[in-house]
């Protein structure tokens, strides 16, 4: 009907130190949504797939060196060539379940040193989530699991920083989810808070942009 046409999807995004459990929990929240009958796609940034990923990939592998703010505005690129995609994927009625987004953009550099709001600049006027799921770990317990793969920021020292850096960012659209709890006890927790939102959108809430 036409209700159901004029319905949009959900931006729904988890942000977590590495290691705090958000891409397993990402794939499950993709599968269990699929389940229930929704339209829904799971994405990840950095989306390594576009030239400036390739980039962003090679930085984060250490096999390239890249200026502090260079490396920041690449990430943030990657996240502007998404945008047309993602808005008319969100229209069309699809759920997007995001894999770090702006939040990862300005912690990992705002914790290297950079200014905040010259972090979050380039950010404004991408889509705003309508969830923002955080999964809180600590430095120390997400740097015992099954130990760091050897990336750029995958240092304990680093990470600390990065978690002040993301509790500053914490808003109205955040949900902090204990991640240190058995992995299905954080699934129920995730489902039941995407499922409202994916209500919300449903029922009319209008999509914003960054930052609120
Ligand atoms: P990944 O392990 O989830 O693929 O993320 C790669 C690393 O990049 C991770 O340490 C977080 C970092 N990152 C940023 O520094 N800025 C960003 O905008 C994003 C999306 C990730």
């Amino acid at each position: 009907d036409s209700k159901s046409k004029e319905s949009r999807g959900a931006l729904i995004v988890l942000e977590g130190l590495d290691r705090c459990g958000k891409t397993s929990q990402s794939s499950r929240l993709f599968s269990s949504l699929e389940g229930f009958g929704y339209s829904v796609d799971l994405w990840r940034f950095p989306d390594r797939n576009t030239g400036v990923g390739q980039m962003i990939s090679s930085y984060l592998l250490n096999q390239t060196q890249l200026d502090d703010r260079t490396i920041h505005l690449l990430f943030s690129a990657n996240r502007w060539e998404k945008r047309s995609m993602m808005e008319s994927k969100l229209r069309s009625g699809t759920t997007l379940i995001v894999d770090r987004y702006s939040y990862s953009g300005v912690a990992f550099s705002a914790a290297k040193g950079l200014d905040i709001e010259w972090c979050k600049a380039p950010e404004k006027g991408l889509l705003a989530p309508d969830l923002v799921l955080y999964l809180d770990i600590q430095p120390e317990e997400a740097a015992e699991r099954g130990g760091y793969g050897g990336e750029r920021y995958e240092q304990l020292e680093f990470q600390k920083k990065v978690s002040q850096q993301y509790l500053m960012m914490r808003d109205h659209s955040w949900k902090i989810i204990d991640a240190s709890l058995p992995m299905e006890d954080v699934e129920k927790q995730l489902s039941a808070l995407v499922l409202d939102s994916v209500d919300l959108c449903r029922k009319g809430k209008p999509l914003s942009q960054l930052w609120p």
